[in-house]
C-alpha cells in the first residue's frame, strides 16, 4: 500500500472519531478548522521512537471508542513518522519523558496532510512519565484513547482523566500531567498560533 493511502486511512480515521465523539462542546472549537482540511498531500519520512514498544499494550487497554482508531495506528506503525518535539538536556524533561513519549501527526503544518489552520494526530507515552508544566499560544484539545493521567493547570487545579474523556486548553494556560501505570494513547488537536511552536516550560 501507497504512503499516501496509509495516511488517508488514517486521516478518515481521525476525522471519523472526532465526528463520532459525544464530548461535541471540546471539540465545538476546532470543527470548523478539522472539516475543512483538505487533500493536500506530502510524504513524510518513517521514523520509529522507543515509545512504540507500548503501543500493543495501549490497544489492549484502549477504550471501546478507540480500540479500532488505535489499532490502525500499531498496524501502521512502521511506516509512519514518530516525532519528539524536546531535545534531551535543552528543554525540562526527564529521561523518563526522552524515552517514552512520542507522536505522529497527520494533519498539519509538515503534512503529511498538510493544513496552516489545525494540526492532529496521536501521542503515545511511557507508564509514569511526567510532563511538566507548559504553556503555547494555539489552544488545545486532548482525548484520551488508552490510559489515564493527572493533568494539572495553572491554577492549581488537578484532575484525574481516563480513556474516552476530553481536557480542553484554551491558549496559554499552563498545563501539564502524570501518567498513571497504563501507557497513555491520546488523540490531539491544536489550532491557532504557530502550529509548530514549542512549549515553554514551567517548571
Ligand atoms: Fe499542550
Amino acid at each position: 500500500m501507497s504512503d499516501q493511502k496509509t495516511h488517508s486511512i488514517l486521516r478518515d480515521a481521525l476525522l471519523d472519531f472526532f465526528r463520532n465523539h459525544s464530548d461535541t462542546a471540546a471539540f465545538d472549537p476546532f470543527r470548523g478548522n478539522m472539516t475543512g482540511c483538505g487533500d493536500d498531500w506530502v510524504p513524510t519520512p518513517k521514523k520509529e521512537l522507543p515509545v512504540t514498544r507500548f503501543l500493543e499494550k495501549a490497544v489492549e487497554s484502549a477504550c471501546h471508542e478507540s480500540h479500532d482508531l488505535l489499532l490502525l495506528f500499531a498496524r501502521y506503525s512502521e511506516k509512519l513518522k514518530w516525532e519528539q518535539t524536546y531535545t534531551q538536556g535543552k528543554d525540562s524533561i526527564g529521561d523518563d519523558m526522552v524515552n517514552g513519549y512520542g507522536f505522529v501527526e497527520i494533519i498539519g503544518k509538515w503534512g503529511p496532510f498538510v493544513s496552516t489552520q489545525v494540526r492532529a494526530g496521536i501521542g503515545l507515552f511511557a507508564p509514569n512519565v511526567n510532563y511538566p508544566m507548559h504553556y503555547h499560544s494555539a489552544e488545545e484539545v486532548y482525548c484520551l484513547l488508552s490510559g489515564s493521567a493527572d493533568f494539572r493547570f495553572d491554577e492549581g487545579l488537578t484532575r484525574r482523566r481516563d480513556a474516552g474523556d476530553t481536557v480542553y486548553i484554551r491558549s496559554m494556560r499552563h498545563h501539564g500531567f502524570r501518567i498513571l501505570s497504563s501507557p497513555l494513547a491520546i488523540f490531539y488537536i491544536w489550532q491557532a498560533g504557530d502550529l509548530r511552536e514549542k512549549s515553554t516550560f514551567v517548571e
